[in-house]
């Protein structure tokens, strides 16, 4: 809109508001470019030092001592830890921006779903949980491998907060002709309704509850409070929605809402 004309009151108030916008969009534009360079140059040095580490592992330098071995082991999950912050801050900046754009075609949600599973299946037996997807025939529009990450990240969340043993679901539903709904749902510590508001922003955490024990505590403090806040965005980025039902004690429901799409017809069957 082209600003209005004249010398009054009006006309000062429109260059004071143009003035702020512009300077919150420099400083938004600014606080992209550092997020995004922190995490990019972050990166090379980290993949220089675990191939060291991956080296001195392997014995490329020698046999290490029981100790050594042990302590090159915790060093590898920590620069393993560091490397997958910096590739979720990166993410985070490339969608959050708009730099970067999801091509989005039909997903088999019982692939994408079951894909999703291997890709947790060491931390869910390592935490004997047991992961139940329902069977479906459904497609949702949307680019595989993020909505995958949707997933990885949903589900690891479920198996952490939940107790050894627990089982965890996945369930579909047809919300009308055109949304299908996916509801991940866990019986683990949940989410206070306060914790709830904010729990989709970047680096936040829920505040440890009167029912957290010191187990639960311990595993709050291993994450980065990154990974809701990734799904959101690649959420919106499909146009989608994601939220949440919780009861402290009882456990949380995690739903994402996605556009039905029609099953892919193969060529074959044209014939
Ligand atoms: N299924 C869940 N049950 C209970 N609390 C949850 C659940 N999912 C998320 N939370 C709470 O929300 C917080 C934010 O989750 P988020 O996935 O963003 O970060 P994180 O798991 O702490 O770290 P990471 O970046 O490694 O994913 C968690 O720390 C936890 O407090
Ligand atoms: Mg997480």
């Amino acid at each position: 809109m082209p600003p209005p004309h004249g010398d009054d009151e009006i006309n000062h108030l429109d260059k004071v508001f143009r003035d702020m916008t512009n300077s919150i969009t420099k400083s938004r534009q600014r606080e992209h470019q550092f997020l995004g360079m922190v995490s990019h140059d972050l990166r090379t040095p980290l993949n220089t030092v675990l191939a060291t580490l991956n080296s001195l592992s392997e014995g490329v330098y020698g046999k290490l001592t029981p100790n050594g071995e042990q302590r090159v082991k915790q060093s590898e999950a920590a620069i393993e830890r560091l490397t997958r912050l910096a590739k979720d801050l990166l993410d985070l900046e490339k969608l959050s921006s708009g730099t970067i754009f999801l091509p989005l075609h039909p997903v088999s949600l019982q692939e994408v779903t079951r894909s999703a599973c291997e890709g947790v299946s060491g931390f869910s037996d390592y935490k004997n949980v047991v992961i139940e997807v329902a069977e479906t025939n459904r497609y949702v529009l949307a680019d595989q491998e993020k909505l995958e990450q949707v997933f990885i990240n949903l589900l690891s969340n479920a198996i952490k907060f939940s107790p050894d043993g627990a089982t965890v679901n996945i369930e579909f539903r047809d919300l009308s002709p055109i949304a299908i709904e996916i509801r991940v749902t866990d019986t683990g510590c949940g989410i206070s309704l306060n914790d709830q508001k904010t729990i989709f922003e970047p680096f936040t955490q829920a505040e440890a509850g009167v029912l957290d024990n010191a187990e639960t505590q311990s595993i709050r403090q291993s994450g980065t409070g990154l990974g809701l806040a990734i799904c959101k965005t690649i959420i919106d980025a499909h146009g989608g929605t994601i939220g949440l039902e919780s009861k402290p004690g009882t456990g949380s429901v995690f739903f994402i809402r996605l556009r039905r799409a029609e099953a892919p017809v193969l060529v074959s069957n044209l014939q």
